[in-house]
């Protein structure tokens, strides 16, 4: 571990909060694995890929996971002795309710007290998320996001878990990413239900929205002794110029990405430009009596704030095609920045500022709420090709990636930004979606050849001095 230990100073210039929570995050259905064991409900990733398997990278669906059921006290063990001091994971939906609504599985309550009970005892803070992609399939037959009911059905689940888990959990999220089931689900064709629907993609985010305000305001009437926040994804957005083309341009691209979740959920209120937008084209979702009051009174007490990559924007320069199907980007056009630093291994552009850019944002434009970094990471293809005789990954680029980033991001705090921690995604290698095992992201290893056993990277060792400095 020497090379680690070297590349923490010994110096710190970049201190951190006393109470900073370090740590990293997961998701159940991308760590948890079998399936259809224990009482648990398909959801849509199961289904699916029962479907089309070839549309899973190498086509490896969500039964082979890392194993976190089964193999959880070891990975709790793992963290505590990585100095960890907070853990974000997921509930799945259809293992704890197997069919979305009605009678709830007491294997999974069994399962999650267990996890939680082992944080705590471990010293880590339990950071609950409600939903991470995965909707119960018996919910998507009745159309899923696109329907009503199914507000009404995850308002119920959340209430089951704050009532079974609320006494020991007391930071809870409501969706994670709630923008990427839309994109994926109804305009890009990259998550069941793979429909180019953008009429539906509104209605979807609109109820998830709804159905994020609701959850929180039960959560508030009921009293818990607890915050309760978002997890969004933020995407900032840089114009290729300063010609009034490209700020509209870029304006119009940060409404639909950022703004349509960011806007109600942390000040109760629409975007005005993404209002604008829909009315013009006609595609406003239809809502009802007494929503626009949950929406203002469901606002977040803690915003986690997921960071990868920023967007580059500029004017279009044609015309979309009238016959395609209507997609945001009917309104603007992205650009390759000359000379961007790139993780060529996943195509995304790497822009350290960019977190900067959102805490200040943050900061300046939504009343400095509390929030925390709940995924930045780097996904990388091989990486068994940089494991050293001792049998560790050397991983110095993702050391250099969150180095980059925790600068930016300390640089946000000593201005005032009202940043509480920062985790890693992901901590331990995972399936993700259709993309499965193709991008690695953890700070532990997982070999899939050799039982899913686990070996710490070089990157946990260099982040574990990081927390017990708390800096570096
Ligand atoms: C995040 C998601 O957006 O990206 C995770 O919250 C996902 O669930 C991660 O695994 C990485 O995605 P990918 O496609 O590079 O594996």
């Amino acid at each position: 571990h020497t090379e680690a230990t070297e590349t923490v100073q010994k110096d710190i210039k970049y201190a951190f909060p006393a109470d900073f929570w370090w740590g990293s995050s997961a998701s159940a259905t991308q760590t948890e694995g079998t399936v259809e064991g224990d009482g648990k409900g398909p959801n849509i990733w199961d289904y699916w890929f029962e479907q089309e398997p070839n549309r899973f990278y190498d086509g490896v669906g969500p039964a082979k996971t890392s194993g976190f059921y089964t193999r959880y006290k070891e990975d709790i063990a793992l963290m505590k002795e990585m100095g960890h001091n907070s853990f974000r994971f997921s509930i799945s939906w259809s293992r704890l309710i197997p069919a979305g609504t009605g009678a709830v599985n007491q294997k999974a309550v069994e399962f999650y007290n267990a996890v939680i009970d082992e944080l705590r005892q471990a010293g880590i803070e339990p950071f609950v998320n409600l939903y991470h992609f995965d909707l119960p399939m018996a919910l998507q037959e009745h159309g899923g996001w696109v329907n009503r009911d199914t507000v009404e059905a995850y308002v119920k689940y959340a209430n089951t878990c704050f009532e079974l888990f609320g006494d020991r959990v007391a930071k809870w999220f409501t969706h994670n990413e709630p923008i990427v089931p839309v994109e994926g689900g109804y305009l890009y064709d990259f998550h069941y239900p793979n429909e180019l629907d953008f009429g539906k993609a509104v209605q979807v985010a609109y109820h998830t929205l709804l159905s994020s305000a609701s959850a929180i305001q039960s959560y508030r009437e009921k009293g818990y002794n607890g915050k309760i926040g978002i997890i969004l994804n933020l995407t900032p957005t840089y114009p290729r110029s300063q010609h009034p083309a490209d700020l509209r341009a870029a304006e119009i691209c940060d409404a639909f990405f950022n703004r349509s979740f960011l806007d109600p959920a942390v000040t109760g209120e629409f975007n005005p430009v993404l209002v604008e937008l829909l009315t013009k084209d006609g595609y406003l979702p239809s809502m009802l009596d007494g929503d626009r009051e949950m929406i203002r009174q469901g606002t977040v007490d803690l915003l986690g704030i997921n960071y990868y990559q920023p967007r580059r924007v500029k004017a279009r320069e044609s015309l979309p095609n009238p016959d395609a199907p209507f997609v945001p980007e009917h309104y603007f056009d992205y650009y390759v920045m000359p000379g961007r630093k790139m993780n060529e291994m996943r195509g995304w552009e790497i822009y350290e500022k960019g977190i900067y850019d959102i805490l200040t944002n943050v900061r300046l434009n939504y009343g400095n709420i509390e929030c925390f970094i709940s995924e930045n990471g780097m996904g990388v293809q091989g990486e068994e090709k940089f494991r050293n005789e001792q049998g560790m990954i050397c991983d110095s680029y993702r050391i250099d990636f969150i180095r980059e980033h925790l600068k930016w991001v300390q640089r946000a705090i000593s201005e005032g930004s009202n940043v509480k921690g920062y985790h890693l995604w992901t901590f331990m290698d995972n399936w993700s979606w259709a993309n499965a095992y193709k991008n690695r992201y953890g700070f532990v290893s997982v070999d899939l050849a050799n039982d899913g056993q686990r070996s710490v990277k070089q990157s946990g060792y260099w982040f574990k001095q990081v927390i017990e400095q708390n800096g570096f």
